[in-house]
């Protein structure tokens, strides 16, 4: 009886945990969702560099406006501690809560930019997707400039 009261009590403390952010999950989600961004932008970088089709890119560019339209939600007050490149560490800077507003800011020009290769990708044109693509990348480097940590 006493061992299924502690067990219960354990159980109760360990929901209870459950129910706060953890932060370092957080951390780990958003930067496993980063890596995928980095590997949709090497495949269509090789769609770019041999100026092939760019059409069959669209639905990759589709889910990475998907992410990036809720990107700012995936950092949580609190989550920008420790700085490191660890499992459950954050390279993301605290000018991100401190600048939240340019940080959103250029979350949303990411959608936009997004929304600019996604025209070029649909209309089949491999010297237009290229040019977007560039841009793209540069686009993600000027977030990074200010918001990450080198
Ligand atoms: C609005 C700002 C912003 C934009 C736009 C952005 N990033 Fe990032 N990126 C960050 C921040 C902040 C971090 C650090 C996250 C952390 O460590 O918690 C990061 C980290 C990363 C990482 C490292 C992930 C890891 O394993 O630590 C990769 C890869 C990455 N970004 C790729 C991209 C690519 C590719 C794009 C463009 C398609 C992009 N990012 C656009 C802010 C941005």
């Amino acid at each position: 009886m006493r061992a299924l009261l502690i067990a219960g009590g354990l159980l109760a403390m360990f929901s209870a945990v459950g129910a706060a952010i953890a932060q370092p999950d957080v951390i780990n989600a958003r930067r496993e969702g980063l890596r995928g961004m980095g590997r949709e932008m090497e495949a269509m970088k090789a769609i770019a560099d041999s100026r092939g089709d760019p059409r069959p890119a669209a639905a990759r560019i589709e889910q990475m406006t998907a992410f990036f339209q809720t990107f700012p939600t995936r950092f949580p007050e609190g989550s920008g501690t420790p700085t490191g490149r660890e499992p459950g560490q954050t390279g993301a800077l605290p000018a991100v809560w401190s600048d939240n507003g340019g940080f959103q800011r250029a979350a949303a020009n990411m959608v936009t930019q997004l929304g600019a290769l996604r025209v070029a990708a649909t209309a089949g044109d491999p010297a237009g997707f290229a040019t977007a693509f560039q841009q793209t990348g540069a686009t993600c480097g000027a977030c990074h400039r200010a918001y990450r940590a080198r």
